[in-house]
């Protein structure tokens, strides 16, 4: 499963469909490279195509900040290992989700700023502007919103998420995203989750972690997913994720138009 984001769906909703074009590609590119590759690889591989088209605020086409600045998150989880890793506010790379999944298998998981920047350096991510014409004329306009996100479960039964945002946009220089946090991306063998939202509100609701530990502890997804939908309402969140788990139930839900896409034996579903 994977989707484009709560903000640029407005965009959505108003019939583009230059973006339901690219999410169906690469929903169906993710679905053939799953059959052979891990869950791990293949949200890695999707994030990176999102990233990689300027539709979608997410590496290159990321919005600024208030500052006029790109600064990008991204983070990545393996359910079969439970383990985390990702960056936040990294500058000038193509693909942050590349750069989350290189420390996962480092001791320190989540490097924030100019450190995550220069490490990327030293692992061998060359610069990259991730600016485009658009994000640069729509800075004004203080668009809010929009993030990339993938769950996948493997032939082997194992779960991963990855997430990646170029923020809110216009957000104060520093604000430190929920998209390389738990609350926007986790995973474990039970269930894998990626929000896309305000992420404030999704820290608030504690949203992926909440949805996976409830599955993990015998909830069944729909249930689960059906109660952090109504925890949203109630808190007036503005927020939206995509959740699979171990049996290959998948689930989604946003109180704002936004749009996921999911393939399961070939199928293509949209949201
Ligand atoms: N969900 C993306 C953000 O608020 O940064």
């Amino acid at each position: 499963m994977i989707h484009g984001g709560l903000g640029p769906a407005a965009g959505f909703a108003r019939g583009k469909h230059q973006e339901r074009a690219a999410l169906q590609r690469i929903a169906e590119d993710s679905f053939v490279f799953l059959r052979h590759h891990t869950a791990l690889e293949t949200v890695i591989h999707a994030v990176s195509l999102l990233e990689d088209d300027p539709l979608f605020n997410a590496g290159t086409g990321s919005k600024l900040q208030s500052d006029g600045v790109i600064r990008m998150t991204a983070s990545v989880m393996d359910g079969a290992r439970q383990r985390f890793a990702g960056v936040i506010n990294i500058r000038d790379v193509k693909n942050p989700v590349q750069v989350a999944a290189r420390l996962l298998e480092y001791d320190d998981r989540v490097l924030a700023g100019e450190e995550a920047t220069a490490f990327a350096r030293g692992q061998g991510f060359s610069a990259h502007n991730p600016e485009t014409a658009a994000r640069r004329t729509a800075y004004d306009e203080q668009h809010k919103g929009g993030t990339v996100g993938c769950v996948a479960l493997d032939a082997a039964g194992r779960l991963a998420a990855a997430t990646s945002t170029g923020g809110k946009g216009f957000e104060m220089p520093g604000r430190v995203s929920d998209s390389s946090t738990v609350a926007g991306n986790y995973a474990n063998a039970v269930a894998a989750v990626s929000c896309t939202g305000i992420g404030e509100d999704i820290v608030n609701s504690a949203l992926a972690a909440r949805i996976v530990i409830r599955v993990t502890d015998g909830m069944t997804l729909d249930a689960a997913s059906a109660a952090a939908v109504a925890e949203l309402a109630a808190q007036r969140g503005e927020a939206g994720f995509i959740a699979l788990d171990a049996q290959g139930h998948m689930q989604q839900a946003a109180t704002h138009p936004y749009l996921a896409y999911a393939t399961h034996d070939g199928r293509l579903r949209v949201f």
